[in-house]
This record gives C-alpha cells, structure tokens and sequence, in this order.
C-alpha cells in the first residue's frame, strides 16, 4: 500500500511540475481582494438591497423637500436661534442647505440632517411644538418623524412628527409642524404635502444591516456571508496561478456575536472559514481593515452613516481601532496562513491627520507584533492631497512593513478622455516610474492593494482590456511585496477577477 501510494504521490507531483504548478512561493504576492464580502458595497451586489423596504431612503441619502402647494424648498439656511437655525421654505431651487441627510430609524421613521450637521426637531414654542428648527445633538425621538408615502407616487409624502401633526408650509415661507388633518387628497393644494427627491447616497454595511433591521439583518447578513464566498472560490483562486487573498474587514468583527447596533454578529466565522480554506488550498491571508469605527474616509466601503469622516477626531476611535488590531492578531497571528495584517484601508488626507494616522499606526502595529513577530504589516497611503512617501518616516523604524498604494485608471480627471494607448502608455510609463519613485532596497516593500482592468473608454474591445490588463501585471510585478486584483467577484464584468479569468480577458 505504502508504495503504491507513494507512487501515486511522486506522479502526481511530476505531472504538477509538468503543468507549470508548482507550489506558489510567498513573492511576490499575487492575490485577489474578496471585496463586498465580509465589507458590503451595494455597487459590488446590488441584490443584497433588494429585500429592504422603503431601499431608496437608506442612511445617508440626501433628501429635499419641496412644497406641493408653495413650490418652494425646505431650507436649514436662515437666521440663528440660539445655536439652532429655523426651517423656512423660500428658495426656488435645491442646493446643499436645501438637503437633508437621512438618518433611518425604521422603514418609516427618520432623523434629517441639515448641512450644519444638526438635526431638524420640534421646536418647543411656548407649550407646543410647533415650528422645525435644527438642534446640534444626537436625535431622538423629538428629532424623528414618519414619511409617510403616497401609495402610487412614492416621491409625494407628508411628514408627521412626535406631536402626531404634520409639516406644513403657511404663506411667507412660515414652516409649522402643526397641521392637523389626517386625511388627505394628496393634491398641490394641501399645504402638508411635500415632494421628495433624493440625492446621492450610499450602501455600505451601515445601510444594509440598519436598512434590513435588528430582526431581518442577521439572516440576511448571515445567507450572504455563507453563499458569496465558499472554499470553491479557493480552489479557483489557488489554481489560477494566485497564492493569497486580501480580506477586507470591518471593525465590528471584533464585536462578534454581538457588535454595535446596526451591525451584526458572524462575519468573524466567515473569516475563520476563509483561514481554513486558505490553508487547505495554500493560499496566503492578509487580513485588511476596510472599516473603522467613524469611517476614515466618508465613503460607503468604510461603512459611514452618511459620508461623515469622524475616525481619529477622537482618541477613543483610535483606541478603540488598536483593539480591533490587536483581537485580529491574537486570534490569526499563530495561522501558518496569516501573511499580513494591513491597518487601515484608505484613510483619506486631510480629513485623517498624517500625525493622527502615524499614532495610530505605531500603536496597531504594536498590537500586531505582540502576537506575531512574522506577519508583514501593511501602511495604506493616505488617498487625497497626500505625498506618496509620507509613511516612509515611520516605515524605517518598523520590522517588516509594507506600503499599500492603489493603482486605478480611474477617479480623476487625468483619465476621462484617455484612449486605450494613453492608458496602457500611461501605466507603462508613469505608474512604473510612480512605483520606483516609493521602491528602495532599505525601505518599505511596496503592495499594490488594489487595481483592476477598468477604465472609462468608451467601446473598447476584449483586446483592448487583455492588453491593459497585461501591461498593469507587468508593471506591477514590480511591486517589492505584490499586487492584489479588486475584486474577486462583481456585478461589473471587469470588476470581477473571477469573470475577468473565465472569459479569458487577464491570466495572472
Ligand atoms: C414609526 O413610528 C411610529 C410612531 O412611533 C410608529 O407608530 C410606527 O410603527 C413606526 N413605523 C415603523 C415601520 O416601525
Ligand atoms: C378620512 O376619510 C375617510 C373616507 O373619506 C373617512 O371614513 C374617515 O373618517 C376620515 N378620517 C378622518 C380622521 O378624518
Ligand atoms: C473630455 O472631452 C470632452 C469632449 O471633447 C471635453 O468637453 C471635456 O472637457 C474633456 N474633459 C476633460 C476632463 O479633459
Ligand atoms: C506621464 O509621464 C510622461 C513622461 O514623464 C509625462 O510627459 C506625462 O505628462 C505623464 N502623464 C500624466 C497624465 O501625468
């Protein structure tokens, strides 16, 4: 028996070597985010939304408000009361103190944020509520109030507050939270009847879980942790010429079973999943904070509410992201798969202090090297008005780390009406020489976090993509640590590396 399965063995390892499978070595890493999984981007899969009611009025979303009857908008933009501003509806058009950031109580039930970050309430005139003024403070019940929905026009709506009366706009402009009819023919004459247009948005993990509510969202949460990514798409990953995955995480994993409100237990046993799997397929981790406590980027893959960046205003949120640190070192740093552990995704300059970010970093990487002395530790450059070398300061005084920069084609003008050549010659040229500028044999290794082969060229064929995809690998194998592909899998075609790889477009 011994021998025959040692035969078996040395046969199969020939034919592996003869295929051009060898084991893959640790560098350069060449991995693939698993984006929109354990981190949820509305963008990534859409359907994830489809199931929540009232999915048009999710947290964050901008909302104006004009008078059926008056034509004119709802503004927080009007003389100050004691530190509160008065609601008046006299403006023609919308503009940013004419909108109002949703916060979600229920399907139903909302806080609305003027642009002086307070919210609008009831206020107290006398005995009642009567006028909407904005107040600086968390809201409660004072500051939350009921759309209610005109069945077969969902745009046309009537506000109820506390009081049990609606939001009515009297002649000059005068808003009152005082009518009290509650039937209506919902037509322009009814002074209670607003129509409502939203703006922006976002659908991040604070939107789906709040958006599904305490008692739905768990499921929910849970069917797309156990389905979106499965130990097949190891396999995949394993043998399409890949040797690690870039995870992203968000802070309330340290808080399973039970993290803060609106988020929920469970994505900690999808992570500890992704370990096995790693292991058995040979696949390195790095683990990637994507969100933290506040947001640090205002952008709905760090899960803020509503586009605030309130991560490091205080040192609280920077304790508290140590934590998270330091729980997702202890419990992976004796992992054979655990590569790295990156701190923090994509703070972004100057909402993020380079100081602010620098403490913080030093801090988590403490935590980290307390479990492990192996694990690389990964510094993401700040995005926005930031010097790329900027972390080299810190770098040099730590073992092991590795700078994160994010290479994409996209999301500045310099791109918009690039041809297919100038993309590919751009990133011949100067993503190459941007990635030397930040390379030396002393300094950081550095890591290409995030690319992908996209772009916004209008009518560009598959050899187009194969091309921009090859010359992007080429230069990026450049990358002292390596490169990681977003995404896995994507609603968007090119987005996705799984689709990217089946279809013959990219072949890393
Ligand atoms: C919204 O709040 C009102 C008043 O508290 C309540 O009666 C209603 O049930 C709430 N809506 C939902 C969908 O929970
Ligand atoms: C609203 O109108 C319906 C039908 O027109 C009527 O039956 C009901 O009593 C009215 N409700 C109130 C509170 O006026
Ligand atoms: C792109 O081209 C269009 C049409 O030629 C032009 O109007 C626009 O200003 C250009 N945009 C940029 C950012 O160069
Ligand atoms: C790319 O690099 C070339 C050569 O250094 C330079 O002339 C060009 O302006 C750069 N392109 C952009 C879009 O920055």
């Amino acid at each position: 028996m011994a021998t025959i399965k040692c035969f078996f063995i040395l046969l199969s390892c020939f034919f592996s070597i003869s295929n051009g499978r060898v084991p893959p070595a640790e560098f350069p890493v060449k991995a693939v985010n698993l984006g929109g999984w354990l981190v949820t981007e509305g963008w990534i899969k859409p359907s994830l939304f489809d199931g929540i009611h009232n999915k048009d009025l999710l947290d964050g979303t901008g909302i104006q408000f004009k008078s059926a009857k008056s034509g004119k908008y709802l503004s927080a933009e009007t003389f100050k009361i004691g530190g509160s501003a008065k609601i008046v509806a006299k403006k023609t058009s919308a503009a940013e103190w004419e909108t109002f950031k949703l916060w979600r109580v229920d399907s139903s039930n909302y806080s609305f944020r003027a642009a002086n970050t307070q919210f609008v309430a009831l206020g107290l005139d006398g005995k009642q509520f009567q006028s909407l003024i904005t107040v600086a403070k968390d809201p409660t019940i004072r500051e939350t109030f009921e759309i209610i929905r005109k069945a077969d026009d969902l745009n046309r709506v009537r506000i109820k507050g506390l009081n049990g009366f609606f939001w009515q706009v009297k002649s000059e402009g005068v808003v009152t939270a005082d009518w009290d009819r509650f039937n209506t023919t919902w037509e322009d004459d009814d002074p209670s009847v607003f129509l409502i247009t939203t703006v922006g948005g976002y659908q991040g993990e604070y939107q789906v879980t709040n958006g599904y509510g305490p008692l739905t969202a768990p499921q929910v949460m849970k069917e797309h942790w156990n389905t979106y990514i499965v130990e097949n798409d190891f396999k995949f990953i394993a043998e399409n010429g890949l040797n690690a995955v870039r995870i992203p995480v968000g802070w309330w994993i340290a808080g399973d079973p039970n993290p803060p409100k609106p988020f929920v237990g469970g994505s900690l046993q999808a992570l500890d999943n992704a370990f096995l799997w790693a292991q058995k397929y040979g696949l390195k981790v790095i683990i990637d904070l994507h969100a933290a406590p506040g947001s640090q980027n205002g952008m709905e893959h760090s899960a803020t509410r509503d586009g605030s960046l309130e991560w490091g205003l205080t040192d609280e949120s920077i304790q508290q992201t140590v934590a998270v640190i330091d729980f997702l070192a202890a419990r992976y740093a004796k992992n054979p798969s655990l590569l790295a552990v990156e701190l923090l995704n994509e703070p972004l300059a100057p909402g993020v202090a380079l100081d602010t970010l620098t403490r913080y970093y030093r801090d988590a990487y403490d935590a980290v090297r307390k479990h492990s002395s192996t694990a690389y530790v990964i510094l993401s450059n700040r995005l926005g008005p930031a010097d790329h070398s900027e972390l080299f300061a810190l770098a040099s005084v730590l073992t092991k780390p590795v700078i994160d920069v994010h290479y994409y084609n996209l999301f500045s003008t310099i791109f918009t009406n690039m041809t297919v050549q100038q993309h590919i010659d751009y990133v011949k040229t100067n993503r190459t020489a941007e990635l030397a500028s930040i390379t030396s044999p002393n300094g950081p290794k550095i890591f290409v976090g995030e690319w992908v082969a996209e772009w916004d060229v209008k009518g560009a064929t598959r050899q187009d993509y194969q091309a921009f995809a090859r010359a992007q690998l080429h230069a990026f194998e450049k990358a002292t640590f390596g490169w990681a592909y977003w995404t896995l899998k994507n609603a968007k075609e090119h987005w996705s590396l799984e689709w990217m790889i089946n279809n013959g477009y990219l072949k890393a």
